[in-house]
Protein backbone atom coordinates (compact mmCIF):
# COMPACT_ATOMS: atom_id res chain seq x y z
CA UNK A 1 0.00 0.00 0.00
CA UNK A 2 0.85 3.04 -0.62
CA UNK A 3 0.57 6.23 1.95
CA UNK A 4 0.86 9.64 0.90
CA UNK A 5 1.68 10.62 4.91
CA UNK A 6 4.75 8.40 4.38
CA UNK A 7 5.92 9.69 1.26
CA UNK A 8 5.20 13.10 2.40
CA UNK A 9 8.36 12.55 4.69
CA UNK A 10 10.60 11.62 2.03
CA UNK A 11 9.31 13.99 -1.28
CA UNK A 12 9.16 17.25 -1.27
CA UNK A 13 7.02 18.15 -4.57
CA UNK A 14 3.72 17.92 -5.39
CA UNK A 15 1.32 14.64 -5.01
CA UNK A 16 -1.96 14.68 -7.62
CA UNK A 17 -4.90 12.44 -7.74
CA UNK A 18 -6.48 11.08 -10.29
CA UNK A 19 -4.89 12.78 -13.19
CA UNK A 20 -5.83 12.05 -16.93
CA UNK A 21 -2.67 10.94 -18.84
CA UNK A 22 -4.61 11.68 -22.14
CA UNK A 23 -3.45 15.30 -21.18
CA UNK A 24 -0.03 14.03 -20.62
CA UNK A 25 0.89 12.11 -23.94
CA UNK A 26 1.60 12.87 -26.81
CA UNK A 27 -0.97 10.51 -28.38
CA UNK A 28 -3.74 12.18 -26.79
CA UNK A 29 -5.10 8.81 -25.12
CA UNK A 30 -5.01 7.13 -21.79
CA UNK A 31 -7.61 6.76 -18.53
CA UNK A 32 -6.59 8.56 -15.08
CA UNK A 33 -3.26 7.60 -13.53
CA UNK A 34 -4.55 7.05 -9.13
CA UNK A 35 -1.71 9.34 -8.04
CA UNK A 36 0.95 11.40 -9.86
CA UNK A 37 4.24 12.86 -8.10
CA UNK A 38 6.23 15.73 -9.27
CA UNK A 39 9.25 16.34 -7.81
CA UNK A 40 10.53 19.70 -7.50
CA UNK A 41 14.39 19.68 -8.39
CA UNK A 42 16.82 16.97 -9.01
CA UNK A 43 17.87 15.81 -5.14
CA UNK A 44 13.83 15.72 -4.92
CA UNK A 45 13.71 12.99 -8.13
CA UNK A 46 16.55 11.30 -6.59
CA UNK A 47 14.77 10.94 -3.57
CA UNK A 48 11.48 10.01 -5.21
CA UNK A 49 13.24 7.10 -7.02
CA UNK A 50 15.32 6.01 -3.79
CA UNK A 51 11.89 5.93 -2.15
CA UNK A 52 10.38 3.88 -4.25
CA UNK A 53 13.23 1.78 -4.91
CA UNK A 54 14.11 1.16 -1.32
CA UNK A 55 10.42 0.14 -0.99
CA UNK A 56 10.88 -2.03 -4.04
CA UNK A 57 7.21 -0.26 -5.25
CA UNK A 58 7.57 -0.01 -8.99
CA UNK A 59 6.70 3.42 -10.44
CA UNK A 60 5.70 4.96 -13.73
CA UNK A 61 8.47 7.77 -15.18
CA UNK A 62 7.34 9.92 -17.56
CA UNK A 63 8.73 12.54 -19.30
CA UNK A 64 6.82 13.81 -22.04
CA UNK A 65 5.28 11.21 -22.52
CA UNK A 66 5.57 11.03 -25.93
CA UNK A 67 6.63 7.46 -26.69
CA UNK A 68 3.91 5.70 -24.52
CA UNK A 69 0.51 3.97 -24.90
CA UNK A 70 -1.37 4.39 -21.43
CA UNK A 71 -4.19 1.83 -21.52
CA UNK A 72 -7.91 3.48 -21.18
CA UNK A 73 -8.16 2.33 -17.87
CA UNK A 74 -5.35 4.67 -16.72
CA UNK A 75 -2.20 3.55 -14.25
CA UNK A 76 -2.51 2.53 -10.84
CA UNK A 77 0.96 2.39 -10.24
CA UNK A 78 2.16 5.63 -9.19
CA UNK A 79 3.54 8.35 -11.77
CA UNK A 80 6.66 10.60 -11.17
CA UNK A 81 6.90 13.07 -13.74
CA UNK A 82 10.47 14.74 -13.67
CA UNK A 83 10.40 17.39 -16.31
CA UNK A 84 10.32 20.62 -14.22
CA UNK A 85 12.92 18.71 -11.93
CA UNK A 86 15.46 17.30 -14.04
CA UNK A 87 15.43 20.24 -16.92
CA UNK A 88 18.85 21.99 -16.62
CA UNK A 89 21.53 21.59 -19.22
CA UNK A 90 25.12 23.44 -19.38
CA UNK A 91 27.90 23.71 -21.78
CA UNK A 92 30.79 24.14 -21.12
CA UNK A 93 33.57 23.82 -24.29
CA UNK A 94 32.85 20.43 -25.58
CA UNK A 95 31.11 18.95 -22.51
CA UNK A 96 27.61 18.58 -22.07
CA UNK A 97 25.67 18.36 -18.80
CA UNK A 98 22.34 17.86 -19.28
CA UNK A 99 19.38 16.43 -16.62
CA UNK A 100 16.64 13.72 -17.83
CA UNK A 101 13.85 16.00 -18.41
CA UNK A 102 15.56 18.40 -21.09
CA UNK A 103 13.59 18.36 -24.10
CA UNK A 104 15.97 16.96 -27.02
CA UNK A 105 15.62 19.21 -29.31
CA UNK A 106 16.06 22.19 -27.19
CA UNK A 107 19.55 20.62 -26.31
CA UNK A 108 20.04 19.69 -30.40
CA UNK A 109 19.26 23.17 -31.29
CA UNK A 110 21.95 24.66 -28.09
CA UNK A 111 24.42 22.62 -28.88
CA UNK A 112 24.45 22.96 -32.92
CA UNK A 113 24.09 26.77 -31.83
CA UNK A 114 27.28 26.50 -30.06
CA UNK A 115 29.22 24.86 -33.20
CA UNK A 116 29.15 21.51 -31.82
CA UNK A 117 28.40 18.37 -33.67
CA UNK A 118 26.93 14.71 -32.30
CA UNK A 119 23.34 15.69 -31.43
CA UNK A 120 21.84 17.99 -34.49
CA UNK A 121 20.54 15.41 -36.26
CA UNK A 122 18.63 14.25 -33.12
CA UNK A 123 16.35 17.57 -33.47
CA UNK A 124 13.33 15.95 -34.37
CA UNK A 125 13.18 13.53 -32.07
CA UNK A 126 10.20 14.56 -29.77
CA UNK A 127 10.97 13.76 -26.16
CA UNK A 128 13.11 13.84 -23.27
CA UNK A 129 17.04 13.19 -22.81
CA UNK A 130 16.14 10.38 -20.13
CA UNK A 131 13.68 8.58 -22.72
CA UNK A 132 16.20 9.21 -25.28
CA UNK A 133 19.02 7.60 -23.36
CA UNK A 134 17.00 4.49 -22.37
CA UNK A 135 16.03 3.51 -25.80
CA UNK A 136 19.22 4.60 -27.41
CA UNK A 137 17.34 7.00 -29.76
CA UNK A 138 18.64 8.10 -33.05
CA UNK A 139 18.35 9.76 -36.75
CA UNK A 140 20.17 9.99 -39.35
CA UNK A 141 22.96 7.94 -38.43
CA UNK A 142 23.50 9.67 -34.90
CA UNK A 143 22.75 7.79 -31.76
CA UNK A 144 22.53 9.51 -28.51
CA UNK A 145 25.00 7.03 -27.14
CA UNK A 146 27.56 8.02 -29.78
CA UNK A 147 29.51 11.07 -27.57
CA UNK A 148 28.35 10.26 -24.19
CA UNK A 149 30.81 10.26 -21.25
CA UNK A 150 28.47 8.84 -18.32
CA UNK A 151 25.01 8.78 -17.07
CA UNK A 152 23.75 9.29 -13.21
CA UNK A 153 21.11 6.59 -12.47
CA UNK A 154 19.60 5.82 -9.14
CA UNK A 155 19.72 1.84 -9.28
CA UNK A 156 18.77 -0.26 -6.50
CA UNK A 157 17.77 2.47 -3.98
CA UNK A 158 21.27 3.95 -4.58
CA UNK A 159 22.25 6.34 -6.64
CA UNK A 160 25.51 5.69 -9.57
CA UNK A 161 27.45 7.03 -12.35
CA UNK A 162 28.08 4.89 -15.40
CA UNK A 163 30.91 5.70 -17.89
CA UNK A 164 29.68 5.00 -21.58
CA UNK A 165 31.89 1.46 -21.33
CA UNK A 166 30.20 0.47 -18.63
CA UNK A 167 26.36 0.81 -20.39
CA UNK A 168 25.38 -2.68 -22.62
CA UNK A 169 23.80 -0.82 -25.70
CA UNK A 170 21.88 -2.67 -28.70
CA UNK A 171 20.30 -0.77 -31.92
CA UNK A 172 17.24 1.26 -30.03
CA UNK A 173 17.89 -0.37 -27.02
CA UNK A 174 19.43 -0.33 -23.51
CA UNK A 175 20.20 -2.57 -20.17
CA UNK A 176 18.43 -0.04 -18.01
CA UNK A 177 14.87 -1.47 -17.10
CA UNK A 178 13.96 -0.66 -13.39
CA UNK A 179 16.81 2.15 -13.49
CA UNK A 180 15.78 5.84 -13.05
CA UNK A 181 17.78 8.29 -15.56
CA UNK A 182 18.69 11.41 -13.83
CA UNK A 183 21.64 13.30 -15.85
CA UNK A 184 24.28 12.67 -18.44
CA UNK A 185 27.48 13.89 -19.80
CA UNK A 186 28.38 14.06 -23.41
CA UNK A 187 31.79 15.45 -25.04
CA UNK A 188 30.59 16.68 -28.30
CA UNK A 189 32.96 17.61 -31.67
CA UNK A 190 33.99 21.27 -32.08
CA UNK A 191 32.57 22.69 -35.81
CA UNK A 192 34.65 24.99 -38.07
CA UNK A 193 32.92 27.29 -40.05
CA UNK A 194 32.66 25.10 -43.33
CA UNK A 195 31.62 21.80 -41.15
CA UNK A 196 29.26 23.67 -39.72
CA UNK A 197 27.39 25.53 -42.90
CA UNK A 198 27.50 21.89 -44.16
CA UNK A 199 25.83 20.44 -41.24
CA UNK A 200 23.36 23.31 -40.93
CA UNK A 201 22.21 22.82 -44.30
CA UNK A 202 22.20 18.73 -43.56
CA UNK A 203 20.18 19.13 -39.93
CA UNK A 204 17.71 21.46 -42.21
CA UNK A 205 17.13 19.36 -44.97
CA UNK A 206 16.18 16.40 -42.58
CA UNK A 207 13.80 18.41 -40.57
CA UNK A 208 12.11 19.49 -44.01
CA UNK A 209 12.07 15.79 -45.08
CA UNK A 210 10.98 14.80 -41.49
CA UNK A 211 7.74 17.13 -41.41
CA UNK A 212 7.00 16.03 -45.13
CA UNK A 213 7.04 12.23 -44.30
CA UNK A 214 5.77 12.46 -40.62
CA UNK A 215 2.36 13.12 -39.50
CA UNK A 216 3.96 15.77 -37.42
CA UNK A 217 0.58 18.16 -36.94
CA UNK A 218 -1.33 15.18 -35.56
CA UNK A 219 -1.60 13.44 -31.87
CA UNK A 220 0.71 10.66 -32.33
CA UNK A 221 3.55 8.86 -30.38
CA UNK A 222 6.64 8.43 -33.12
CA UNK A 223 7.71 4.79 -34.49
CA UNK A 224 5.35 2.57 -33.19
CA UNK A 225 7.52 -0.26 -34.16
CA UNK A 226 11.24 -0.48 -34.40
CA UNK A 227 12.90 -1.04 -37.69
CA UNK A 228 13.85 -4.25 -38.61
CA UNK A 229 17.40 -5.27 -38.85
CA UNK A 230 17.70 -7.96 -41.44
CA UNK A 231 21.16 -9.49 -42.90
CA UNK A 232 22.93 -6.83 -40.72
CA UNK A 233 21.17 -4.53 -42.88
CA UNK A 234 18.01 -2.00 -41.21
CA UNK A 235 14.88 -1.97 -43.13
CA UNK A 236 12.35 0.40 -42.88
CA UNK A 237 9.05 -0.85 -40.50
CA UNK A 238 7.14 1.73 -42.10
CA UNK A 239 7.97 0.73 -45.84
CA UNK A 240 6.80 -3.43 -44.71
CA UNK A 241 3.37 -2.21 -43.00
CA UNK A 242 3.32 0.30 -46.44
CA UNK A 243 4.20 -2.63 -49.07
CA UNK A 244 1.08 -4.45 -46.97
CA UNK A 245 -0.98 -1.58 -47.91
CA UNK A 246 -2.12 -0.72 -44.41
CA UNK A 247 -1.88 3.34 -44.54
CA UNK A 248 -5.18 4.39 -44.10
CA UNK A 249 -6.22 1.66 -41.96
CA UNK A 250 -8.65 2.79 -39.12
CA UNK A 251 -9.92 1.69 -36.12
CA UNK A 252 -12.52 3.80 -34.70
CA UNK A 253 -10.68 6.89 -34.25
CA UNK A 254 -7.03 5.67 -34.67
CA UNK A 255 -5.48 5.45 -38.25
CA UNK A 256 -2.15 4.16 -39.71
CA UNK A 257 -0.65 7.22 -41.30
CA UNK A 258 -1.01 8.54 -44.77
CA UNK A 259 2.25 10.07 -44.17
CA UNK A 260 4.26 7.48 -42.50
CA UNK A 261 3.24 3.67 -42.19
CA UNK A 262 4.86 2.96 -38.95
CA UNK A 263 3.15 6.04 -37.04
CA UNK A 264 -0.71 5.59 -36.22
CA UNK A 265 -2.50 9.33 -35.32
CA UNK A 266 -5.54 9.77 -33.43
CA UNK A 267 -8.16 11.42 -35.26
CA UNK A 268 -9.42 12.74 -32.25
CA UNK A 269 -10.92 10.60 -30.08
CA UNK A 270 -9.26 7.30 -30.68
CA UNK A 271 -8.94 4.62 -27.22
CA UNK A 272 -6.08 2.87 -26.24
CA UNK A 273 -7.78 -0.26 -26.58
CA UNK A 274 -8.72 1.14 -31.31
CA UNK A 275 -4.71 1.34 -30.80
CA UNK A 276 -4.44 -2.15 -29.72
CA UNK A 277 -6.31 -3.35 -32.68
CA UNK A 278 -4.50 -1.59 -35.18
CA UNK A 279 -1.40 -3.16 -33.66
CA UNK A 280 -2.25 -6.31 -33.99
CA UNK A 281 -3.66 -6.12 -37.77
CA UNK A 282 -0.54 -4.77 -38.94
CA UNK A 283 1.91 -7.29 -37.16
CA UNK A 284 -0.55 -10.19 -38.43
CA UNK A 285 -0.21 -8.61 -42.13
CA UNK A 286 3.14 -7.83 -41.93
CA UNK A 287 4.24 -11.45 -40.43
CA UNK A 288 2.15 -12.88 -43.13
CA UNK A 289 3.59 -10.51 -46.06
CA UNK A 290 6.82 -10.42 -44.83
CA UNK A 291 7.29 -12.98 -42.21
CA UNK A 292 9.12 -10.65 -40.37
CA UNK A 293 7.80 -9.98 -36.68
CA UNK A 294 7.48 -6.27 -35.82
CA UNK A 295 8.60 -5.63 -32.30
CA UNK A 296 7.02 -2.36 -30.51
CA UNK A 297 9.18 0.54 -29.93
CA UNK A 298 6.70 2.19 -27.67
CA UNK A 299 6.17 1.79 -24.00
CA UNK A 300 2.50 0.23 -23.60
CA UNK A 301 1.53 1.60 -19.65
CA UNK A 302 -1.44 0.24 -17.45
CA UNK A 303 -2.01 -3.46 -19.64
CA UNK A 304 -0.51 -5.55 -16.96
CA UNK A 305 -3.96 -6.62 -15.53
CA UNK A 306 -6.10 -6.84 -18.83
CA UNK A 307 -4.76 -9.96 -20.15
CA UNK A 308 -3.70 -8.29 -23.69
CA UNK A 309 -1.61 -11.14 -25.39
CA UNK A 310 2.42 -10.47 -26.04
CA UNK A 311 2.26 -7.64 -28.40
CA UNK A 312 6.09 -7.06 -28.01
CA UNK A 313 7.44 -9.97 -29.77
N1 LIG B 1 9.04 4.38 -46.36
C1 LIG B 1 7.99 3.94 -47.12
N2 LIG B 1 6.73 4.06 -46.62
C2 LIG B 1 6.49 4.57 -45.38
C3 LIG B 1 7.57 5.00 -44.59
C4 LIG B 1 8.86 4.89 -45.11
O1 LIG B 1 8.17 3.47 -48.22
O2 LIG B 1 5.31 4.65 -44.99
C5 LIG B 1 10.40 4.30 -46.92
C6 LIG B 1 10.94 5.70 -47.22
O3 LIG B 1 10.51 6.16 -48.48
C7 LIG B 1 12.43 5.51 -47.12
C8 LIG B 1 12.60 4.40 -46.10
O4 LIG B 1 11.33 3.74 -46.01
O5 LIG B 1 12.93 5.07 -48.34
C9 LIG B 1 13.03 4.94 -44.75
O6 LIG B 1 12.06 5.87 -44.28
P1 LIG B 1 12.41 7.03 -43.21
O7 LIG B 1 13.52 7.88 -43.72
O8 LIG B 1 11.14 7.69 -42.84
O9 LIG B 1 13.02 6.26 -41.99
P2 LIG B 1 12.46 5.09 -41.09
O10 LIG B 1 13.52 4.04 -41.05
O11 LIG B 1 11.08 4.66 -41.50
C10 LIG B 1 13.56 6.01 -38.93
C11 LIG B 1 13.16 6.12 -37.47
C12 LIG B 1 12.36 7.39 -37.24
C13 LIG B 1 13.16 8.60 -37.68
C14 LIG B 1 13.51 8.43 -39.16
C15 LIG B 1 14.39 9.54 -39.68
C16 LIG B 1 12.80 4.00 -36.33
C17 LIG B 1 11.85 2.93 -36.00
N3 LIG B 1 12.34 4.98 -37.12
O12 LIG B 1 12.37 5.79 -39.68
O13 LIG B 1 12.14 7.46 -35.84
O14 LIG B 1 12.43 9.78 -37.46
O15 LIG B 1 14.24 7.19 -39.33
O16 LIG B 1 15.64 9.44 -39.11
O17 LIG B 1 13.93 3.98 -35.88
C18 LIG B 1 10.80 7.35 -33.89
O18 LIG B 1 11.83 6.91 -33.35
O19 LIG B 1 9.76 7.60 -33.26
C19 LIG B 1 10.86 7.56 -35.33
C20 LIG B 1 9.80 7.86 -36.03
Amino acid sequence: MISIEEMRQSVKGEILIGVPMSEHTSFKIGGNADFVIKPIDKDDAIATARYFQKKNQPFIVLGKGSNVLVSDYGLRLPVVFFEEALSKYEINGRNVYAEAGVDLQRLSVATFKHNLSGMEMLAGIPGSLGGALLMNAGAYGQEIYDTLNWVEIVGGGEKRKLKKKEIKIKYRETEFKDEVLIAAEFSLNKLDDKSYEFQKKVREENLTKRRESQPLSMPNAGCIFKNVIIDDEIVSAGRLIDQCGLKGLKVGQAMVSEKHANFIVNLGKAKADDVVKLIRTIKAKVKAQHQVSLALEIKMMGFEDLNIQNLTG
